[in-house]
């Protein structure tokens, strides 16, 4: 199975996706595909679509828009689950040490990653992440 791990702008821009991308390797994921890519307003409208409705969606579209992300396409077994056990909690104060959150986000919002949360958003993100190609 595979899934979306993807460095947020502002790790990016601090310098830590190399790090980041090492965790990912000594935690001995598959790395499937990489890419740099910067989300246009649209795509990030639509990567974050289900939570077009929440006060904080705006803010999140402006954030990730705000530079360079870098997408991770990760496969294994159980990738959605795994992943999200290695990022740790949405909000950094909450996530266990260790976990990728824990490490290197800053805020609710400036979490470091996004992972997918089940297998057919997965399936889409790859896609708006990726291109459809
Ligand atoms: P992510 O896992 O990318 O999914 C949605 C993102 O919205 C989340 O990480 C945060 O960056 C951001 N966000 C901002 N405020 C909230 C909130 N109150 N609850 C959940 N996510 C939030």
């Amino acid at each position: 199975m595979k899934t979306l791990l993807m460095i947020k702008p502002d790790a990016v821009a601090e310098g830590r996706a190399g790090e980041i991308l090492a965790l990912v390797e000594k935690n001995r994921f598959a790395i499937r595909r990489l890419a740099k890519t910067q989300f246009s307003r649209e795509r990030a409208e639509l990567f974050y679509a289900v939570h077009r409705e929440r006060p904080f969606y705006q803010d999140l579209v402006a954030y990730i828009t705000s530079g360079p992300v870098v997408a991770i396409e990760i496969e294994s077994d159980d990738a959605v689950t795994r992943i999200r056990e290695f990022i740790g909690a949405t909000n950094p104060a909450d996530a266990r040490p260790g976990t990728v959150r824990y490490m290197f986000g800053k805020s609710l919002q400036n979490n470091a990653v996004h992972a997918s949360d089940a297998a057919e958003s997965a399936q889409k993100e790859l896609e708006i992440a990726f291109g459809a190609a």
